[in-house]
C-alpha cells in the first residue's frame, strides 16, 4: 500500500512535469510563429486597427475584411434597406440597441452606425459563434414573404435585419456586434478604434 502511494504521487509529478513541457512547447511554437510574420502582419495578429476603403462597396453590397482575427463585414445600405427597419421594430428582440455591449455608443441608433449607409458589424452569430450568410434579397422563398434583407444563421436557424438586430424566437439572444470604427475621410474606415469626430 505504501508503494502504492508512492506510485501515486510519482504519477502526478509526471503528469504535471508534462503539462509544463506541454505549455512551454505550445509557447515556444506560438512565438516562433510569431516571430516568422512580418511586423505588419504581427501588428494585425494582436489586434491593430483595420483601414478599409467602403468605396468599392456597390449600393446593397457586402465586402469583408478581418480584424482581431475576427471577420467583419461592411455593407453599403440602400435607401430602401434603411427605409424598412423601423417598420420590423416590433418583430425583434432589442430594436432600440438597448443591450450595450454590442456597439459603441455612437451605434446606438436606429441604422446602428455612425453613417446610416454603412452598416460595420463583427460577423460572428451571437448564439453560438458561426458566421452567418448575407441575405439582401426580399421575400426569398425559403426566408418567407415578410423578409426585408439581413443575415440567415444556417447553423440553428438565427436571423437578424439589416442593421444586425436580431429578430424574436431564435436561438441567438443579442443582436450582432458592432465593432469601434470611425471615418478617416469620405472613403476610408479604421476599424478598431473610435477616434475622429465623423
Ligand atoms: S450559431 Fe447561429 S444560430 Fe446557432
Amino acid at each position: 500500500m505504501a508503494n502504492s502511494g508512492v506510485d501515486k504521487n510519482r504519477r502526478r509529478f509526471l503528469v504535471a512535469a508534462t503539462s509544463v513541457v506541454g505549455a512551454g512547447g505550445a509557447a515556444a511554437v506560438a512565438t516562433t510563429f510569431l516571430s516568422s510574420m512580418s511586423p505588419s502582419a504581427r501588428a494585425l495578429a494582436a489586434g491593430a486597427p483595420v483601414e478599409f476603403n467602403v468605396s468599392k462597396a456597390e449600393p446593397g453590397q457586402q465586402l469583408k475584411t478581418v480584424w482581431q482575427g475576427k471577420p467583419v463585414w461592411v455593407v453599403n445600405r440602400t435607401d430602401q434597406m434603411l427605409a424598412d427597419l423601423p417598420g420590423l421594430d416590433n418583430r425583434l428582440k432589442d430594436p432600440a440597441s438597448d443591450i450595450l455591449s454590442q456597439q459603441p455608443e455612437y451605434a446606438k441608433n436606429p441604422h446602428r452606425s455612425r453613417n446610416p449607409q454603412y452598416l460595420v458589424l463583427v460577423g460572428i452569430c451571437t448564439h453560438l459563434g458561426c458566421s452567418p450568410t448575407y441575405r439582401p434579397e426580399v421575400a426569398p422563398a425559403d426566408l418567407g414573404a415578410d423578409w426585408k434583407g439581413g443575415w440567415y444563421c444556417a447553423c440553428h436557424g438565427s436571423r437578424f435585419d439589416m442593421a444586425g438586430r436580431v429578430y424574436k424566437n431564435v436561438p441567438a439572444g443579442t443582436n450582432l456586434e458592432v465593432p469601434p470604427y470611425y471615418f478617416m475621410d469620405d472613403a476610408t474606415l479604421l476599424i478598431g478604434e473610435d477616434g475622429g469626430t465623423a
